[in-house]
């Protein structure tokens, strides 16, 4: 199964991403923790994305389109993939598009969770007080003001891809509003139409 989880910072897809990993032994292929690990290793490409990220900026797609390519020709990618994070802009959907038409695979579904943007820099707050609270280093984009940037950047560059999926048929729309339990119930109700029928 080859899903992608769409919605702005704070939707969510993180959170889901985990939740059916397991269940369907594929991997969360999230853009945000392979560039977060870049950063952290002092790579070219997390050299590159350091500033962009910490302004709530996006990534340049070259790069973003470039670690999503070698990702998903690990073996563990084999079988399928959630993408979370990715794509973020049409020309990143589009180079999606080309990489797996040249594997001869598809995507399943393009799963948009619907949010309150206002309820988003509440969950990012508190998601930093937690991360603090537990010892761990608090990304440095989950302030007030760089998620604004964020949440921009998500309206610009990101939302159109709602229509550009819509156009093919994948989209699919749940609330991500409800309860975190309530959203993966409304999450693996979609993915079971898929799960049997994509196992090859
Ligand atoms: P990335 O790491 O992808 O961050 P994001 O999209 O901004 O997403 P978040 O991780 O903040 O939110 P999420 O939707 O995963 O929510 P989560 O489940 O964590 O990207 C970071 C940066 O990297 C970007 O700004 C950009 O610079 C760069 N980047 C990444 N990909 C890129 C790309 N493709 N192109 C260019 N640049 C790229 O939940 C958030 C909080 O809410 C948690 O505390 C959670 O417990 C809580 N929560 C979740 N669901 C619920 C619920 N239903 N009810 C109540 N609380 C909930």
């Amino acid at each position: 199964m080859r899903i992608i989880l769409l919605g702005p910072p704070g939707a969510g897809k993180g959170t889901q991403s985990e939740r059916i990993v397991a269940r369907y032994g594929i991997p969360q292929l999230s853009t945000g923790d392979m560039l977060r690990s870049a950063v952290s290793a002092g790579t070219p490409v997390g050299l590159e994305a350091k500033a962009v990220m910490e302004s709530g900026g996006l990534v340049s797609d070259a790069i973003v389109v470039g670690i999503v390519a070698d990702r998903i020709e690990e073996a563990d990618a084999k079988a399928g993939f959630i993408l979370d994070g990715f794509p973020r802009t049409v020309e990143q959907a589009k180079a999606l598009d080309a990489m797996l038409a040249q594997k001869g695979i598809a995507l399943d579904a393009v799963v948009e969770f619907v949010v309150d943007e206002n309820a988003l820099v509440g969950r990012i707050a508190k998601r930093a007080e937690e991360t603090a609270a537990r010892g761990q280093p608090v990304r440095k984009d989950d302030t007030p003001e760089v998620f604004k940037t964020r949440l921009e950047a998500y309206r610009k560059q990101t939302a159109p891809l709602s229509d550009y999926y819509a156009g093919t048929g994948l989209l699919q729309k749940i609330d991500g509003m409800k309860p975190v339990e309530s959203v993966t119930g409304d999450l693996t109700d979609i993915l079971e139409r898929y799960a049997a029928t994509s196992a090859s």
